[in-house]
């Protein structure tokens, strides 16, 4: 049977986790080197939301939290990432599903804003689960070194008060982030 499951990262199954780990690897191995054994590290405390039958994982994504200071200002940021869909199951509105659980859950937090990472081709597929594109501010990537603008368009959600008075800034100006979750 064909079950979405929602995980907090210490109950996440390990069966589960190596699926996944090992989707990653193949599929951005630029990540940690390909040298990956979780999906987020353990010290985001990630929630993982797992489309899965029996024990098997069809699709995927995860989501965190941060502070993220802009403008000024200091925002609690649900971020989402690492989704996928194995091939064999894509166009089946398995990936809807996933993320459309992380995104009710994220509204259902306490979170000021959200925010995840995509290519311009799947705008649309995050749009028809309510993300915003925000076209108008670059993200800029303060990893270490010199900030480098993130080639990715960059989708929030505006949740809370201050989250949704922050709107305007995070359309206009540099987002900076420590990594492209
Ligand atoms: C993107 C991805 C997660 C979609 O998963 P999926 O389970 O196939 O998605 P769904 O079946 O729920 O698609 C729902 C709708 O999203 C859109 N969509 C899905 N995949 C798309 C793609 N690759 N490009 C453009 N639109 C897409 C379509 O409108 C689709 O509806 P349709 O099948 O009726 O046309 C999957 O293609 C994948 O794993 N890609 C590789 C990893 C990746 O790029 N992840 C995204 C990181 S930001």
């Amino acid at each position: 049977m064909i079950q979405l499951q929602t995980f907090r990262h210490e109950q996440f199954p390990p069966t589960l986790n190596w699926q996944a780990v090992s989707f990653m690897r193949v599929e951005w191995p630029f990540i940690n080197g390909g040298m990956l054994r979780e999906t987020y590290p353990a010290e985001l405390s990630p929630v993982h939301f797992a489309l899965v039958e029996d024990d098997l994982l069809l699709s995927y994504a995860a989501a965190f939290r941060m502070n993220l200071q802009h403008a000024g200002m200091e925002y609690d940021m649900a971020c989402l990432g690492n989704v996928f869909t194995f091939p064999g199951a894509r166009r089946r509105g398995y990936g809807r599903r996933v993320v459309d659980e992380a995104t009710r859950h994220i509204l259902a937090g306490s979170s000021d804003i959200a925010a995840l990472f995509c290519d311009s081709d799947l705008e649309d597929f995050y749009k028809q689960s309510g993300w915003e594109p925000i076209h108008g501010s670059k993200t800029m990537l303060t990893g270490g070194g010199k900030p480098e603008v993130l080639d990715a368009v960059r989708m929030m959600l505006f949740i809370s008060e201050k989250g949704r008075a922050g709107r305007h800034a995070f359309g206009t100006l540099p987002q900076h982030v420590p990594f492209p979750w």
